[in-house]
């Protein structure tokens, strides 16, 4: 299956012909949608709370992500008690080197952890979707820099996603669920893409692990529009997992719950 055969339009469900004057046209309807920088936008009309959040943040995400200073090594530290690198990186290493087949990373964020596992798949092909345009950009730079060729760059909702039914091999969702605002509605859509027998891994905030992480995310996270409730706890959302899902691992460190997980 080519991009152009595994995408829809996310409204009336039709297919889609990528076009060379950067445009995507809905068969059977008037409907297109722009593409900008190589970024294919399905969602041109959103410009809310959330994405103006990330788009506000993008520029400095990274080096807040990765505790660059000891400024934000510092903040990570009393906020999470954890670097994020402690535990992307265990996420990352559930995808083999040599995989191959269709990815769907959301949200992807600006890359900043998956430029170098992205480096490494060379037989994979990625779509990475987010919500906020100034991540993606952020994201678009980095894979760029590292020679990145087989990702495509979609802004779209992940309760609404572009992409047919039972067409990803795998699907990663790293730090992503607490950030969405209806929850129930991104697991169905991401099941829906999800082929049987698919894998889903990923990693996100869990509540009532770590006191000072919880009152963070109430008094500021929250206000900032990054995070959103509700907020899950751990037996919440392997409950919420299990009927379409078998864990082969899940595991926490500290307010992280990450784990790997095999479609029924
Ligand atoms: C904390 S970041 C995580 C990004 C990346 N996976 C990482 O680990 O660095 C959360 C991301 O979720 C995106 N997001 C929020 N709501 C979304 C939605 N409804 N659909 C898709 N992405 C969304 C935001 O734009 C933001 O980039």
């Amino acid at each position: 299956m080519d991009l152009e055969e595994l995408l829809l339009c996310p409204y009336s469900k039709n297919e889609v012909e990528i076009s060379h004057d950067d445009t995507v046209y809905v068969k059977n309807s008037d409907r297109t949608y722009p593409i900008k920088n190589t970024i294919i936008n399905f969602i041109p009309e959103i410009n809310d709370e959330i994405s103006n959040a990330y788009d506000k943040v993008s520029s400095v995400y990274n080096s807040m992500l990765t505790s660059s200073n000891i400024i934000t090594k510092l903040y990570n530290s009393v906020v999470w008690g954890l670097n994020d690198q402690d535990y992307v990186d265990h996420v990352l290493s559930y995808i083999p080197d040599d995989f191959d087949g269709w990815i769907l990373d959301v949200p992807a964020g600006s890359g900043v952890f998956t430029g170098k596992k992205y480096s490494n798949l060379k037989d994979a092909k990625i779509i990475s979707i987010d919500y906020s345009y100034g991540m993606l950009m952020e994201a678009k730079k980095l894979y760029q820099m590292n020679n990145i060729q087989n990702v495509t760059l979609i802004r779209a909702d992940v309760a609404n996603l572009p992409v047919k039914s039972s067409s990803i091999d795998l699907l990663l969702t790293m730090n992503g669920l607490h950030a969405f605002p209806d929850k129930i509605k991104a697991i169905k859509e991401i099941t829906r893409v999800l082929k049987d027998n698919g894998d889903l891994i990923g990693c996100f905030y869990v509540k009532n692990k770590r006191k000072l992480s919880d009152l963070f995310i109430n008094n500021v996270y929250v206000r900032q529009r990054s995070f959103t409730p509700p907020f899950y706890r751990e037996e919440e959302f392997v409950k919420l997992l299990n009927e379409n899902y078998k864990f082969i691992e899940k595991n926490n460190k500290k307010s992280i719950f990450y784990f790997y997980s095999r479609k029924k």
